[in-house]
């Protein structure tokens, strides 16, 4: 096991209702804010409406910055970094889910500096004061709500690109489960895929003696799998939603990383296709992990053969690990196709034609991955076993 510090400061607050205290809890960093959010869903809900009155009931002034797009831009990240200087915000309040809060990150860091926001994203410039942020989470998927990172896109280029910083861990976030109950299906299933995404990142590691995140990494994939159809099937099951919740911030707060270290080649090869293709982060992943992991499993069939059996319920197969490794792998992709993501690039009607310009805009700053180090010709590989 690697040494390892392991710190996470925002407070969860979970459960029914718990939205009421939004203003309360904002009201502890500041007087003004800005509200920010994405194309609609919080004002058709209506979590809008009790949002804003519970930030006025304390006195607070709202500014507002709505109409983040999912894979947000970094146009209105510049948009909102102006707001907050020439307004002097002193609190951000993302009500959504990754794309609001991961925006909202961007305009926090982006608002004490001086040059453009997106040289944090190209390693111009290193992230440090941020205004502080909360959250309102309304999709278990990113794992953003005590995340320290951030993911966006220029369009110009088409480069998506994440940064990361503790200072941009979200001070506090509100996870009431009822709030995911408008979810679309396929939103739902995307959230689902991202948050296993998480944890299989974590999971192959070529580090040893890492029993109990094995454990803990294990558990969270078994009690997403478990509840993954219910919430799809009956969208309004409290009990399901909460534990899908639950296990979508478990999977991202870092302490299933502890003590190794994971891959995170699939989240950057993923990051290609959905910053050229704009498609949903979990539905790119749905179709990028299977691929990826069919070009490493040779790496370490003992590790996939594990996964297999402890995650799957496959039967060890002492004489042929491979075969055993395989099932697993088949299994991840079945699962994936049973909640309704695409496991082929063909279905989401992409081709090769950026296949080139994917694996080199991917790799280029250095080779993708820790399990395996990925070059572009591998990364091309991968794409091509994708389609
Ligand atoms: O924009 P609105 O109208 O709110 O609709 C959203 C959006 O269309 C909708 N939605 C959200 N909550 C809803 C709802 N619709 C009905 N009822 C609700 N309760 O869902 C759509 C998707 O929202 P989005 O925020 O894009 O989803 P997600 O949370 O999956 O975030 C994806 C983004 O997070 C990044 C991804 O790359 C992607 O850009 N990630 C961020 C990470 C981080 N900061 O730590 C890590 C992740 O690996 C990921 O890369
Ligand atoms: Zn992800």
């Amino acid at each position: 096991m690697q040494n390892f510090e392991f710190q996470n400061g925002t407070a969860i607050i979970f459960g029914k209702n718990q939205e009421q205290v939004v203003g309360k809890q904002t009201a502890a960093f500041g007087k003004k804010v800005l509200l920010h959010y994405g194309g609609g869903s919080i004002k058709k809900s209506g979590l809008y409406d009790r949002v804003v009155s519970s930030l006025k009931a304390e006195g607070i002034e709202v500014f507002e910055l709505g109409g983040v797009k999912p894979n947000p831009r970094v146009d209105l990240v510049r948009e909102g970094v102006s707001i907050c200087k020439k307004e002097g915000i002193e609190f951000i309040l993302a009500v959504g889910g990754g794309s609001v809060i991961d925006s909202a990150k961007a305009i926090a860091a982006g608002a004490y500096y001086d040059g453009d926001v997106w040289d944090y994203f190209i390693g111009k410039a290193e992230v440090d004061l941020c205004v502080p942020i909360g959250v309102v989470l309304t999709i278990p998927a990113a794992g953003s709500e005590t995340s320290g990172g951030t993911v966006v896109t220029n369009e110009d280029g088409l480069y998506k690109r994440s940064t990361g910083h503790q200072n941009m861990r979200p001070q506090f976030a509100i996870l009431n489960p009822e709030l995911t109950y408008t979810l679309p299906a396929y939103q739902t299933a995307c959230g689902l895929t991202d948050m296993m995404a998480h944890i299989l990142e974590r999971y192959f590691t070529n580090e040893q003696h890492v029993d109990l995140t094995d454990r803990l990494c294990e558990g969270t994939l078994r009690s997403i799998i478990a509840n993954a159809h219910t919430v799809i099937d009956d969208p309004t099951n409290y009990d399901a939603r909460a534990e899908i919740m639950w296990a979508g911030t478990i999977a991202h707060n870092d302490l299933l990383g502890t003590g190794r270290i994971g891959d995170w080649a699939s989240h950057e090869i993923e990051h290609e296709i959905s910053g050229i293709y704009d498609i949903a982060h979990g539905a790119g992943l749905a179709i990028i992990f299977p691929a990826w992991m069919k070009y490493v499993y040779k790496h370490n069939v003992n590790r996939f053969a594990q996964y297999a059996n402890r995650v799957w319920d496959v039967e060890i197969d002492l004489n042929d690990l491979e075969k055993t490794a395989l099932a697993g792998i088949k299994k991840t992709e079945d699962f994936f196709h049973s909640i309704g993501m695409p496991i082929r690039l063909t279905e989401v009607d992409i081709d090769r034609t950026h296949f080139d310009e994917m694996a080199k805009k991917a790799t280029d700053r250095c080779p993708l991955g820790n399990f395996v180090k990925l070059e572009a010709n591998d990364v091309h590989k991968i794409y091509e076993l994708a389609l």
